[in-house]
């Protein structure tokens, strides 16, 4: 078992590590203050190919394997989870979903502007009664002709605002439940596709664009099915499998980013006429935060390397996210306490990661989720 990473993938880190804490960092706080992502960090992550990292050369992508994507997701949630979501979606979600199951037209249209940002992507799965239960989305897509006509509504759609496509998932038929759903590759501009930022202020990743999208009449050429019809479920979950292993390492960047200011906060405070870091409560502390942090990497990094050999890592996958954005929760919870009063207030990220940490236990695939896929698993299906 070898434990280094290659001189490549360190190649990869460093860059991505370079951009994260020169360029990222020190617009996090603002860009969370003012509730958007500064574009001008998608075109740089274009620039740098970290944009669409695991993509084919052919396509304008770097051809990285998943070890090294999930570093550079790992370095910008050391950052801002608001970046490393954008990312997550619109690299993990859409553009490699779409190498996966486009045609080679769909490819050969949509992932060079994936890759370079000329167009952004979004993923429209979440419905207001269809969150964790997928399969019981009710947005339906009704055959029309050459066209299936789309009705109903999305929510929490990560980048909808700002994405060029989409990638929706309707039924044909609900009461089929996975077996009626479709995947679709649906332009934006595209009559009938309505949509609006989500109300209400979210608790983190307040730079990020969250969107509630409506589709009334919209009509789509059987030609932007993404997939055969009824494999919507499928390729939906397949996409997940890739979007969990980025949130997962985005937690293992966001555990570290806690831990790493602890320890120098650790260093520098001092009271009752020491560092606080030389309390042993303080040292325990600091200790466990290690542990979470390290096996959570690992666990990350063991479901990544299972991917590059082409061996199936679902199992995997949900134990990385679970654990790495349970662990990053602890480490969150404990470095505001940590802080004291500096804690508390977005003058220290602290305050910020415990804040988005949150949403990375909801979102793709709740903590709850990740426990059914382990465990079923486990158990298997009964003879
Ligand atoms: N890859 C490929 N196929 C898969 C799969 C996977 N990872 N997981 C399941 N399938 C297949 C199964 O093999 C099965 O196929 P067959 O019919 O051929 O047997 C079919 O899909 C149905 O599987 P299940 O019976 O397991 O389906 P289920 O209804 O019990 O649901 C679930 C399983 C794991 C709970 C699933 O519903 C799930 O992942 N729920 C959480 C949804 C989620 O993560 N939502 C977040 C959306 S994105 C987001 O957060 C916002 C954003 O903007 C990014």
């Amino acid at each position: 078992m070898d434990f280094a990473l290659t001189s490549e993938q360190q190649r990869i880190r460093d860059r991505a590590r370079q951009f994260a804490r020169e360029e990222v960092a020190p617009l996090a706080r603002e860009a969370d203050a003012t509730g958007s992502l500064p574009r001008q960090l998608i075109a740089r992550l274009a620039e740098l190919g970290l944009l669409a990292g695991p993509l084919d050369t052919a396509y304008g992508g770097a051809a990285m394997d998943s070890l090294s994507f999930a570093l550079v997701c790992e370095e910008l949630g050391w950052a801002d989870s608001s970046l490393r979501g954008f990312l997550t979606v619109h690299a993990g979600l859409v553009t490699m979903c779409i190498r996966a199951w486009g045609t080679d037209e769909q490819r050969a249209r949509w992932l060079p502007r994936l890759a370079s940002g000329q167009s952004i992507g979004c993923y429209c799965l979440t419905e207001p009664e269809a969150g964790s239960d997928a399969a019981s989305i009710q947005t339906t897509a009704t055959a029309d002709g050459d066209d299936y006509v789309l009705n109903g509504e999305k929510i929490w759609i990560t980048n909808g605002t700002i994405a060029d496509l989409a990638i929706v998932f309707a039924t044909r038929d609900p009461a089929a439940r996975h077996k009626g759903i479709c995947a679709f590759l649906i332009p934006t501009e595209t009559p009938g596709f309505q949509r609006e930022r989500m109300p209400g202020e979210a608790l983190g990743h307040r730079a990020s664009d969250h969107a509630r999208i409506t589709f009334a009449d919209c009509h789509v050429p059987k030609s932007a099915l993404l997939g055969e019809p009824g494999e919507g479920f499928k390729v939906a979950m397949s996409a997940l499998d890739r979007g969990r292993l980025g949130v997962a390492a985005g937690a293992v960047g966001i555990g570290q980013a806690c831990l790493d200011a602890c320890v120098e906060f650790a260093r520098a405070r001092r009271q009752f006429g020491q560092r606080i870091g030389d309390f042993q409560m303080v040292q325990e502390r600091l200790a466990d935060m290690a542990a979470d942090v390290d096996a959570a990497r690992l666990l990350t990094y063991r479901a990544a390397w299972l991917k590059d050999q082409g061996r199936p890592a679902t199992r995997e996958t949900s134990l990385a996210k679970l654990f790495a954005t349970e662990a990053a929760a602890r480490a969150a919870s404990e470095a505001v306490l940590l802080f004291g009063n500096r804690g508390y207030s977005n003058e220290y990220p602290v305050e910020r990661f415990y804040r988005d940490i949150k949403g990375m236990q909801i979102y793709e695939g709740t903590s709850y989720i990740q426990r059914v896929i382990i465990a079923r698993d486990l158990l298997g299906k009964e003879e």
